[in-house]
């Protein structure tokens, strides 16, 4: 039944900020999928009768890929494969099934929020036994075994059923076919005053989710409307497609612009969320406002004790270092910990696993807390229900309170996408050069007070992981962050991130990009963007 095909390497199977993403016409190429599962278990061991998640975001290719998974899972001695209906697991749900069953690991098949479709992106991740990301070590072993890989293992079999729920065989493993809701919702309970929920949204309260017809769709419907009564209709776009309707499923102000304008017209309701591809991001939006995920990280951590699974407080915090540093206020006061990690999920998992931080939290719309080891999207939109029906005040009067008490911190990223590798190269190449020279210098009324390329050292388990971002640090507490993308599949992009603190709360009431403009300014001489990437303005500004 197994059968041992022979491959030849591919030399661009280098996972990235979070998993191999490629586009679906690279992972259609001979033995192209084959080639990096293998990888993945030939850079594994010990997983003999093991069980093993599998799902995905149910993009275009989700199917096929889940297939391919599949017979090498059982040809290469798994004992049992947990997979999604449908082919159907949201990146959290996936997390949650690998830690509920013991799971050795997990695949997760996902581009996130980039856009699906014959045309468009495909990726697989791989995930370890706590329910995270593989770390760095893993990949790069990974990595270094596809450039050599000369046979893969499989078996020979029809497709598996994916849209009857039940248990089969395939080969000598079982292959167990779940709700991908049931098990996440009845975390979500778990975790979250659910009562209290319902209670607000029988006395009227009004949300609109967008789920970008994305994964998070029937576990919106399942969650908001069925176990906490919400209005039907209050989850939108809640049937997943493959193409995501044509759209980027990144819920941004730039991709989920109708929740955006819905959300600042007279017409809005209380509470506005969205979701990104796989389910792991999230966009909070107040009636009038818009709340950043630097800012949602901090005002979430400033309340979590509200929800019963967060009732003990919290150990500490982590963000991502480019994420604002408005969390570390809270964590100051808190008299907990906080820790500043490089960009992407990986790098929380040691720090939730050895108890050092509970909430975690990136600007780029990820939250996520110590119930799984991925960042997660409808986690935070409970999270929000839970304190603003604990709270009884509208998302509006928690961010000013929390403005008024910790400061402000104007928080915006300008993405130059798809700009050309080699200038991005270039130019980051230039601001490395740069950095002894900067401190001392002045642009406009900013002193430069620092500037290094970001450097950690994980305070688990040692490991170094260098060049992950040019800092440059004003006095008073501004910043500038500059960084290439690790997750597009075209060109490169540079993303810029800008923060000023503002302590005075009578100036919390700017327009952003006027409250940073001084910065944004710097940012341009610093590093001669126009210049070196022929653009005078960023393509999105998040
Ligand atoms: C981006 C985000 C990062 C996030 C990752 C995966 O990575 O910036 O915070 O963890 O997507 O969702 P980047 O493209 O910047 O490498
Ligand atoms: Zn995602």
């Amino acid at each position: 039944m197994i059968s041992i095909v022979e491959t030849t390497p591919y030399d661009d199977q280098k996972p990235g900020t979070s998993g191999l993403r490629k586009k679906v016409p690279v992972f259609r190429q001979k033995n192209y999928v084959e080639n990096f599962i293998q990888s993945i278990f030939d850079s594994v061991a010990g997983f003999r009768g093991e069980t093993l998640v599998i799902g995905g975001d149910g993009r275009y290719f989700n199917r096929e890929a889940i297939q391919i998974a599949m017979r090498m899972a059982a040809a290469n001695g798994f004992g049992r494969v947990i997979v999604g209906q449908g082919g159907i697991l949201s990146t959290p749900a996936a997390s949650h099934l690998i830690r509920k069953n013991r799971a050795f690991g997990g695949i997760i098949l996902s581009a996130s929020h980039n856009p699906g479709g014959p045309e468009g992106d495909f990726g697989i991740k791989y995930n370890i036994g706590n329910g995270g990301p593989a770390p760095e070590k893993l990949t790069e072993a990974i990595y270094a075994r596809s450039r050599v890989i000369d046979r893969y293992a499989t078996v020979r079999a029809v497709d598996v059923d994916l849209d009857t729920v039940g248990q089969l065989m395939l080969g000598d493993m079982t292959v167990e076919v779940i709700d991908p809701v049931a098990d996440y919702a009845e975390l979500m309970e778990a975790l979250f005053d659910f009562g209290a929920i319902r209670a607000l949204f029988a006395g009227g309260f009004r949300m609109a989710f967008d789920a970008m017809h994305a994964v998070t769709g029937p576990y919106a419907v399942e969650i908001l409307e069925r176990r906490l009564g919400a209005p039907a209709g209050t989850a939108r776009n809640a049937v997943p497609l493959e193409d995501f309707g044509g759209h980027h499923p990144d819920p941004n102000l730039v991709h989920a612009r109708d929740l955006y304008d819905l959300m600042m017209s007279p017409e809005a309701p209380d509470f506005g969320a969205a979701s990104d591809g796989d389910g792991d991001r999230n966009l909070i939006i107040g009636r009038g406002i818009f709340v950043t995920p630097s800012d949602s990280l901090a005002m979430l951590a400033a309340n979590a004790h509200l929800a019963p699974g967060y009732a003990q407080g919290l150990k500490g915090i982590a963000r991502s270092m480019p994420t604002s540093g408005a969390a570390d206020r809270v964590a100051q006061k808190r008299g907990i910990g906080l820790y500043e990690t490089p960009t992407g999920w990986k790098f929380f998992g040691n720090l939730l696993d050895a108890g050092l931080a509970t909430i975690c939290g990136e600007e780029s719309a990820g939250t996520g807390s110590d119930h799984v080891r991925e960042k997660d999207g409808l986690w935070a939109v409970l999270l929000w229900l839970n304190i603003l029906a604990a709270r009884g005040a509208s998302v509006m009067e928690i961010a000013r309170r929390h403005w008024a008490e910790y400061g402000r911190n104007y928080y915006a990223r300008h993405d130059y996408e798809d700009i050309d590798t080699a200038a991005a190269g270039e130019l980051m190449a230039a601001l490395r050069q740069k950095l002894p020279s900067l401190p001392g210098q002045r642009f406009g009324d900013l002193a430069v007070e620092a500037a290094d390329d970001f450097a950690y050292r994980d305070p688990v388990d040692g490991s170094v992981s260098e060049g992950q971002g040019v800092r440059v640090l004003f006095a008073g507490g501004s910043r500038i962050v500059f960084r290439l993308s690790g997750t597009g599949t075209s060109g490169a992009t540079l993303r810029v991130y800008l923060e000023c603190y503002e302590p005075d709360a009578a100036r919390h009431g700017r327009e952003t990009q006027e409250a940073l403009s001084g910065l944004i300014a710097a940012a341009e001489r610093i590093a001669e963007i126009s210049r070196r990437t022929g653009r005078d303005a960023p393509s999105v500004v998040t």
